[in-house]
């Protein structure tokens, strides 16, 4: 059930998409929605056949074969699904055969492999989780991310801090070795980023045996035989117990299969509950009213901004730090599936909106000011919270001091929401179009909603820009340059 009053979806759940700063007279208008019927009667049959059989008009896979495109599968957990009772419940026991187990998990990956993991680490466990004590991680291991850049620096100081850390335990008679969890992940099974660093790591944690305790597990494509990636062939030969990118659900969209949940077993993440958010979402955005249907609407209101009034950046800006990463992860989703040389009849279109990361309130402070006084060629995307688990009342500790004094008895939820607010009124008062999606808590159910709206958004606006939002034909160009180059400068 959605419900809409003044520019705003209002689901059910309190997840809300509060567009009236970006819709209505001088922003986007109801003629200008109304135009776009034809296209959006379109989107909308390609999106309900998408979800239905999977296909998706003229998306080829990699090596030019048609694909499926199987994410708006992933929130219904039923027998025979990508993710079903069993696959979860495997997802589960990994979980808990870490618990109070293995000292430290290790996750390599990149791009669609790494975002939204980050994003699931960041939410859950906040910035100080690898300090906190066994119990209050509740006996889940320590995370560290590693392989989302060639960084020898950065990966010598992880090396060198898992080492430490050993010692330390095996100082303190806790245990005679340190147990680490290496959870290499990558769809193609030989990303250049991922697999050279977790090699580095592999042998540098291997050579501190038996001080070191090492496992490995791998999450790659589960195709087996002559179509077997690397690094499925190598976990078959070393022993390592896998999981699946399963076919049909490209990096980007990944965060809701066993890519994503890997990270949440390992940190006690509530799996069922995020699944239920994105599948909430999925049934809100069943609905063929445009003004009931979030990522329908986000989509048409976004494409029309872009290409009707030169609105063609997204910055998206949460206000909450650990929301940051989903900033990142959407600068992926966004970049990925809709920047794109040409139209699916090959005609060169050269879409794509480009999206920015922003935080509230840090980049008041940096980027606002181009924001409110540069080009008008933005949509600002804000992200709000509603109700915060921690909250602080500020307190009148220097009471002479009358600027100080007065925020005193003020909230710190309370001055943050100011702050966005004003942002949002000083921006719309310049015609600055932007809109708020609103979050009652920071919690795995909303964050599901929220991820998934977003993903099913980007495939309706690749349906209006008549782009192949699932393909990423761009990135092979710089790999065909970096390939002879390494080969190259091996064999000097
Ligand atoms: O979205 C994508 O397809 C990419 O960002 C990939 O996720 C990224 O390149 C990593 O690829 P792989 O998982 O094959 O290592």
């Amino acid at each position: 059930m959605s419900n809409q009053k003044d520019s705003c979806i209002t689901l059910a759940s309190g997840f809300s998409f509060d567009y009236g700063n970006l819709y209505g007279a001088g922003k986007v208008t109801a003629d200008d929605v109304k135009a776009l019927s034809e296209r959006l009667a379109a989107a909308e049959e390609a999106v309900v056949y998408m979800r239905s059989t999977g296909e998706v008009r003229g998306h080829l896979s990699k090596d030019g074969t048609p694909e499926k495109v199987l994410f708006t599968q992933l929130p219904y957990v039923v027998e025979g699904n990508l993710n079903s009772p069993p696959s979860i419940g495997r997802l589960k026991e990994f979980g808990k055969s870490l618990q109070n187990r293995v000292d430290a998990v290790v996750s390599f990956g990149i791009g669609g492999s790494y975002l939204g993991n980050k994003v699931l680490f960041d939410v859950h466990c906040g910035e100080f989780w690898n300090s906190k004590s066994l119990k209050e991680r509740n006996g889940y291991p320590k995370l560290y991310f590693n392989g989302n850049n060639i960084d020898a620096r950065r990966t010598a100081d992880m090396v060198e801090h898992l080492l430490a850390e050993a010692r330390l335990k095996v100082v303190h008679g806790q245990s005679d070795s340190y147990k680490v969890t290496l959870v290499v992940i990558s769809k193609s099974g030989g990303t250049l980023d991922t697999m050279s660093t977790f090699m580095v790591v592999y042998d540098a944690l291997k050579r501190q045996a038996p001080l070191l305790e090492i496992e490995v597990v791998a999450v790659t494509d589960p195709a087996e035989g002559e179509k077997a990636t690397l690094l499925k062939k190598l976990a078959a030969e070393q022993g390592w117990p896998t999981f699946s990118v399963p076919d049909g659900v490209g990096g980007r969209f990944s965060i809701f299969s066993e890519v994503g949940l890997v990270t949440a077993a390992c940190i006690g993440f509530d799996i069922d509950a995020f699944l239920a958010g994105a599948q909430a979402m999925d049934k809100v955005c069943q609905n063929a009213d445009i003004y009931q249907n979030p990522a329908k609407l986000n989509a048409a209101l976004k494409f029309i901004a872009a290409e009707k009034y030169g609105r063609d950046i997204e910055v998206f800006m949460p206000y909450a730090d650990y929301l940051k990463s989903v900033a990142e992860w959407y600068v992926q989703l966004l970049a990925e599936s809709l920047g794109k040389r040409t139209d699916r009849e090959g005609k060169e279109v050269f879409y794509g909106r480009t999206p920015i990361v922003a935080v509230g309130t840090t980049d008041m402070h940096a980027q606002t000011q181009q924001h409110q006084d540069g080009k008008k060629d933005k949509v600002v995307q804000f992200v709000k919270i509603v109700e915060w688990e921690q909250d602080a009342i500020i307190p009148d500790v220097f009471p002479k001091a009358a600027k100080l004094s007065e925020i005193s008895s003020l909230r710190l939820s309370q001055a943050l929401d100011v702050a966005r607010e004003a942002n949002a009124q000083a921006l719309i008062n310049d015609e600055r179009f932007n809109a708020t999606f609103v979050l009652p808590r920071l919690n795995a159910y909303h964050l599901g909603e929220l991820l998934y709206m977003l993903a099913l958004s980007v495939a309706y606006e690749g349906e209006l820009a008549n782009v192949d939002a699932f393909d990423q034909p761009g990135v092979e160009a710089y790999k065909r340059i970096m390939g002879p180059r390494l080969t190259a400068m091996k064999a000097k």
